[in-house]
């Protein structure tokens, strides 16, 4: 099969042909159609998780999918060949991605099925960056009368933030630079945007004097964000695990490590078909052009970026 292969830390990442893995206990073998562009295939190339994960190389990169079950491993129960299936790759070790025809994923962590109404290029969208958004939702409890901060809105995770806190009645204030930004983080319901080249503290402290009641930090520095918070206010974080070394300490801390658990990937499945929430898909890629797809992303992204192994480099029908 033809895959994303990463032969070393910091070289560029190639297509190369390698032997269709086999679904081991527990797995199933999933023909991938389609799959996303995370932050974490960055840094997987780049080495950020020695320490935290085995890497197993040649290491094909991808942690997000969208596919049809291809073959089932011994002791998998629930899925049989042809179910349409998403999630995230999930193993102890990195090396398996889904930047490949076909990816073998567990059945306890990382799959779960897809909604006929979902295509696989928004399916695909969906894993990671849902998975980490439903956590800092869980983490911020929005509601009425709840005013949250999004930075870093405009990308994967923060388009889902802003959709959620808004639908459940929170006052949410977006960052977005340029005019698109601006727009796009409208349309998915924030109620104020600050643009980030300026001092998104300032500006917000500026507006709402008494404080916000949650700032979720997606991007940029998170000690600054502290001081938009009320007495009591919570500060939710994908990226710092400590407020160690933070000139001001939020009352609350919760940092995120997103979990893709089948339940939590149905919860998002069942939000997206049933029109509660919305993928923004800036681009899709075909498989060859996956390293074009990883820079471009390094570069800045508006939504999500997508390979569509189907070739058409376009989203596809259900
Ligand atoms: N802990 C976890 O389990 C977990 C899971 C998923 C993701 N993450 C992390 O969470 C973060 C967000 O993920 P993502 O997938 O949404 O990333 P993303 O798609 O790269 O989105 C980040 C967005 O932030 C914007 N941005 C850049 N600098 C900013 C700043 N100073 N202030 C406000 N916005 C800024 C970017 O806009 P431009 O295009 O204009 O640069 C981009 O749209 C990433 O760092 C990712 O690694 C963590």
């Amino acid at each position: 099969m033809r895959a994303i292969v990463l032969n070393e830390f910091h070289a560029t990442p190639t297509v190369e042909e390698i032997e269709v893995p086999e679904p081991g206990e527990g797995e199933v073998r999933v023909r991938v159609r389609a799959a996303a562009v995370n932050g974490f295939d960055l840094g997987e190339v780049h080495g950020f998780f020695t320490g935290y994960f085995e890497h197993r190389f040649p290491l094909v990169l991808g942690k997000d999918f969208a596919g049809t079950v291809d073959a089932v491993g011994p002791g998998v129960d629930g899925y049989a060949a042809g179910d349409r299936v998403f999630g995230v790759v999930t193993k102890d070790f990195l090396g398996d991605g889904s930047f490949a025809e076909y990816v073998t994923v567990p059945t306890s962590v990382g799959v779960a099925p897809l909604p006929d109404g979902v295509d696989f290029v928004h399916g695909a969208a969906l894993g990671l960056a849902g998975a980490a958004a439903i956590a800092c939702i869980d983490a911020a409890e929005p509601g009425p009368g709840r005013t949250v901060l999004v930075t870093g809105a405009t990308g994967g995770v923060g388009n889902q933030v802003v959709q959620l806190a808004s639908q459940a009645g929170a006052h949410v204030i977006a960052t977005g630079s340029s005019e698109p930004e601006q727009q796009l983080v409208r349309r998915l319901g924030a109620a104020e945007v600050v643009a980030y080249d300026q001092d998104v503290a300032a500006a917000v402290r500026t507006a709402h004097p008494e404080g916000v009641d949650v700032a979720i930090h997606l991007a940029g520095d998170a000690a600054a964000l502290v001081p938009t918070l009320r007495e009591g206010g919570t500060l939710v974080s994908t990226l710092v695990f400590s407020t160690e070394g933070f000139p001001e300490v939020p009352d609350v801390f919760v940092p995120i490590a997103a979990n893709p658990t089948p339940e939590l990937l149905g919860r998002l499945a069942a939000n997206q078909s049933g029109g509660l929430t919305s993928v923004t898909i800036q681009r899709a890629y075909s498989l060859t052009d996956t390293p074009t797809a990883l820079a471009d992303f390094a570069a800045g992204t508006l939504g999500k970026l997508v390979v569509d192994l189907d070739g058409d480099g376009v989203p596809d029908g259900p």
